[in-house]
């Protein structure tokens, strides 16, 4: 049974020291099983609280109501009681404060360690403003957001600005906008992860994980009159099974020009540029014919193996990122398809007013070249120990 303060009717010296003997053997008992900060504050609201606290009962039902002859020592008991329990609050305070071990004199007794280490754990003690702060580790940015952030940039110190678009993708915008025809064999060079129970909607309706971010060209020109510069950056998917140089979700950095009168000129002109701005100023460009169905004439852009210096090796060693060649292939380019502006005629790229030219690269790829890294699994496994590289 919880202590409650009783009445008195004899005011006797006797039943004035038992009655505050059975208060302070409640104190203590209270005190010592006091566990929280939370506890902590319960304890002072019963005891000290000014309107119903049990000192306040105590002045009330042992002083106030004594008859006058029994007045000044119950005021002596109920004076000597408070500052007890005052000084009993007081000492459980501090000694969660400071975190030390508080002697409560009267007690007999010391705070003991339960209530300390409660105390600990619920509330930070005082602050000492002179330690150090914390610091969070703030992480950095991934080696392929940076060599994408950083191509990006190149191209927007020469004015292009850049364009996104969705990763799920639809047929149209993936395939037959950029002149890849239904059922067309160039289809299969994409590797595509199509999205499941497409199938009661047209062709061109049906979703899938964008192998490219080409669609985003089409989608730039349905919004934006000619001429426009833009560098789209962005995540693609391909149904490749993953090793060193292989990943089912990639990145890629497309570009693309138009105005009237480019020509393969500016393409070379610009990519040369590029290349020299991001690989360093010796860097050599050529450019070998290739095929897409989107661009016409096509080309693959190699550089000169910046590691190796061109000639394919590295003292006795072959050089391994060229393979020997002193080249490596960079990115895909060309000058838009005619058949490629059909599609967008209508926002004002009339095939015989517009021309352009257009170039796709992996950023990935070109990040395992930049940083020597020989397998791109490292780029997506998350280990912290590899990433710290670039902090
Ligand atoms: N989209 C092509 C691919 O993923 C890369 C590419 C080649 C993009 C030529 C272009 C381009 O814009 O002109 O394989």
């Amino acid at each position: 049974m919880a202590y409650a303060v009783p009445k008195l009717t004899d005011y006797s010296a006797d039943v004035l020291d038992k009655s505050a003997a059975d208060l302070r053997a409640a104190l203590k008992q209270e005190v010592l099983s006091v566990q929280s900060p939370d506890q902590w504050k319960t304890f002072r609201d019963r005891w000290l609280a000014r309107k119903n606290g049990i000192v306040t009962q105590v002045n009330d039902l042992w002083l106030k109501s004594a008859p006058k002859g029994a007045k000044k020592l119950a005021g002596q008991t109920v004076n000597d009681l408070k500052k007890d329990v005052e000084e009993a609050a007081e000492g459980l305070r501090k000694s969660w404060e400071t975190g030390q071990t508080i002697q409560v004199a009267y007690l007999g007794a010391e705070v003991p360690a339960a209530a300390l280490e409660a105390y600990a754990r619920d509330k930070v003690g005082p602050v000492d403003i002179s330690l150090p702060g914390i610091q969070r580790p703030i992480g950095a940015e991934h080696p392929v957001m940076k060599t994408s952030r950083e191509m990006c940039a190149v191209f927007q110190r020469l004015g292009y600005s850049i364009a996104e678009g969705p990763v799920i993708e639809t047929d149209y915008y993936n395939f037959e906008a950029l002149n890849f025809p239904p059922n067309h064999p160039a289809r299969d060079t994409q590797d595509t992860v199509f999205i499941a129970g497409q199938q009661s909607k047209p062709q061109r309706e049906r979703l899938l994980l964008r192998t490219h971010t080409s669609p985003v060209q089409i989608r730039t020109m349905e919004k934006m009159r000619p001429p426009i510069r833009i560098v789209i950056p962005g995540t693609v998917h391909r149904n490749d099974p993953p090793d060193a140089s292989h990943s089912p979700m990639f990145h890629q950095i497309e570009g693309l020009a138009v105005d009237t009168n480019i020509t393969f000129g500016d393409l070379k002109g610009t990519l040369d540029h590029a290349m020299k701005e991001f690989f360093g100023s010796s860097v050599k460009t050529s450019f070998r014919p290739s095929f897409f169905p989107f661009t016409e004439p096509s080309a693959e852009l190699y550089i000169s193996c910046f590691i190796c210096g061109g000639s394919g090796k590295r003292g006795k060693d072959p050089c391994r990122p060229c393979k020997q060649t002193g080249w490596i292939e960079i990115l895909g380019c060309g000058m838009v398809d005619p058949n490629v502006f059909e599609f967008v005629k209508d926002h004002g790229y009339n095939p015989k007013k517009v021309s352009g030219f257009a170039f796709g690269m992996g950023a990935d790829r070109v990040a395992l070249l930049k940083y020597g890294v020989d397998d791109i699994q490292l780029f997506f496994s998350g280990d912290v120990r590899f990433l710290r590289q670039w902090a």
